[in-house]
């Protein structure tokens, strides 16, 4: 038997984000550059590599692992992932979830389903099909709505994530809530996070959610909620709608104190807080049968007690790696 996970400061850690592939077929503007490198496979872990690490985790107190990429769905083998992962629910694990940008989700949406899988996050920035190319560079807002439609078919409840930017997308509010709750879905709201340099400079879009939030603020009341999904969303009714609110503040009003989680990364290696570049890699030890539940411990005594992003004008990201390569 070995110890749960305690970090330094004393947080318990429970929930795991896992990466299970850098790549993705879209390229949103805030996330990636235009041209990316992309890791070589034989950098990557192999799904039973992730398997054996994500149910070590569960062995030491994971109850909730949320699948992310890059774009999950494009990782062959993901749905023998989710199986493995799934059939830990209700021996150590509570959940299984995943974030995905729903281009390849009306193909996967039964696997999940089929997996345990009960809700998922969806990227969704605009319903203006323009401004859903421009912010993807590459992608068909048809193809996103068609694969919700298909989870919500499949029974898989649906929270759209929104990430705020000024200037493109501030107009879709009242449309995107409208929408979701003639769709079932919920929606988040996401400060936009400066990791890794895109070609925008990103203090251009930057906008606290409560300035993001002002006009429906104006139009009717919010009211919070306790519900609590593991994450670091704080949620909100809305007067006259079934839309659950989140809103996500690193910047504005952030949330490390209650921090619970650390991320895997395809790479094996844990990043143990978004806004920073130290990790661990365990993929050797994994390789060569050393230690690694050794490593997991020097890990989350290097946990910091908080990010320190910042978004200035013309300034360098606080940590040079995108987005993509954990997940968020
Ligand atoms: P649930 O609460 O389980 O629904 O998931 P989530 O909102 O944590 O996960 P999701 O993958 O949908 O992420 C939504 C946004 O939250 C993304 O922009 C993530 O980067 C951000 N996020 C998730 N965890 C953290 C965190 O620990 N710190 C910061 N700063 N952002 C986070
Ligand atoms: N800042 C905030 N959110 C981001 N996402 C991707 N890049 C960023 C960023 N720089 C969002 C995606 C997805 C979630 C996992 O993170 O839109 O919904
Ligand atoms: Fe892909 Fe998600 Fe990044 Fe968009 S935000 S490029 S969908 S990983």
């Amino acid at each position: 038997p070995v110890a749960p996970l305690t970090d330094g400061h004393g947080r318990r850690i429970t929930y795991l984000r896992l990466s299970v592939t850098d790549r993705c077929d879209l390229r949103c503007r805030y996330c990636m550059a235009e041209e990316m490198q992309f890791l070589p496979r034989s950098a990557v872990l192999s799904i039973e590599e992730m398997g054996a690490l994500a149910e070590r985790f569960v062995a030491r107190g994971v109850r909730r692992i949320r699948l992310t990429g890059g774009e999950p769905l494009v990782r062959r083998g993901i749905d023998l992932l989710a199986a493995r992962l799934g059939a830990l629910i209700g021996r150590g694990l509570d959940e299984l979830t995943l974030t995905t940008n729903g281009m390849r989700l009306a193909e996967h949406a039964p696997m999940l389903a089929e997996a345990g899988v009960r809700r998922i996050n969806v990227s969704l920035d605009t319903l203006a099909p323009d401004a859903f190319r421009h912010i993807t560079r590459i992608g068909e807002l048809a193809t996103a709505l068609r694969g919700i439609a298909a989870a919500r078919a499949a029974g898989l409840a649906v929270k759209i994530n929104m990430v705020a930017l000024a200037g493109l997308n501030e107009d879709q509010l009242l449309p995107m809530l409208d929408w979701c709750a003639a769709n079932g879905c919920d929606l988040t709201l996401i400060e936009t996070m400066p990791l890794g340099e895109v070609a925008d400079d990103r203090s251009d879009h930057y906008i606290p959610l409560h300035h993001f939030i002002a006009p429906l603020r104006a139009d009717r009341a919010i009211f919070p909620v306790d519900r609590r999904t593991g994450g670091p969303a704080r949620y909100f009714g809305i007067e006259d709608s079934p839309v659950t609110l989140g809103l996500i503040t690193p910047l504005s009003d952030n949330f490390c104190a209650t921090c619970n989680r650390i991320r895997l990364t395809v790479e094996g290696r844990i990043y143990m807080c978004l806004g920073q570049d130290d990790h661990v890699d365990l993929r050797a030890a994994l390789r060569e049968g050393d230690d690694v539940d050794g490593l997991i411990d020097a890990a989350l005594a290097g946990k910091p007690r908080a990010h320190d992003f910042q978004i200035e004008r013309k300034s360098t990201p606080a940590v040079a790696r995108h987005m993509s390569a954990t997940g968020g």
